[in-house]
């Protein structure tokens, strides 16, 4: 279940409630089931996959993304996986914990493991907003955010693209308001 955070601490847990906070950035977020199947909750409790188990998981899902291809033009899609034992993963990661944008919106299916994106709303204030599994996304085009880790350090997300082409973070360079770290 995710979990929004403000700036003054509040936390809200119900769907409603965090739609509602992230209602001016149009963010659409949805709960998706990875459904029952026992060989893809096999391969989802896994640290890391080659590229045949990562077709697999993602072809357990292509409903999601023939929904999406047929009703908003969606290309193509990949399975990111992310883990401690990743090579360079702190490398990999400092591209995102900045606050970017990108040219088209960032559409994200967390299958396993969690992830925090922060985002500026239009009046300044800025959230983060955890996302656990079997949630969906859509952050749009142009939206300032940032993305990092919880400690585990583990994700598995599936990633849906228009175009792949010029797929990279444009950086607006305003700076995260962190929080005092919780003890
Ligand atoms: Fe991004």
């Amino acid at each position: 279940m995710a979990i929004l955070q403000l700036e003054d601490g509040k936390v809200y847990t119900d769907l409603k409630d965090i739609s509602r906070e992230l209602a001016s950035l149009n963010i659409q977020l949805d709960y998706w089931s990875v459904g029952e199947d026992p060989q893809l909750h096999e391969l989802l409790a896994k640290d890391s996959l080659n590229e045949d188990e990562k077709e697999q998981v993602l072809v357990a899902l292509d409903q999601y993304f023939n929904e999406l291809q047929q009703t908003a033009g969606y290309q193509s899609r990949d399975l990111i996986v992310l883990h401690p034992e990743i090579p360079n993963l702190d490398g990999l990661l400092a591209k995102f914990d900045k606050i970017h944008t990108h040219a088209d919106d960032e559409v994200r299916y967390i299958v396993a493991g969690e992830g925090i994106f922060g985002f500026v709303r239009p009046d300044g204030s800025q959230v983060e907003l955890t996302v656990q599994p079997q949630e969906y996304i859509n952050v749009p085009a142009g939206t300032e955010h940032w993305f990092y880790l919880t400690p585990e350090r583990r994700v598995k997300a599936v990633r849906y693209f228009t175009n792949t082409e010029g797929w990279v973070p444009e950086y607006t360079g305003t700076p995260i308001h962190r929080r005092q770290a919780v003890a």
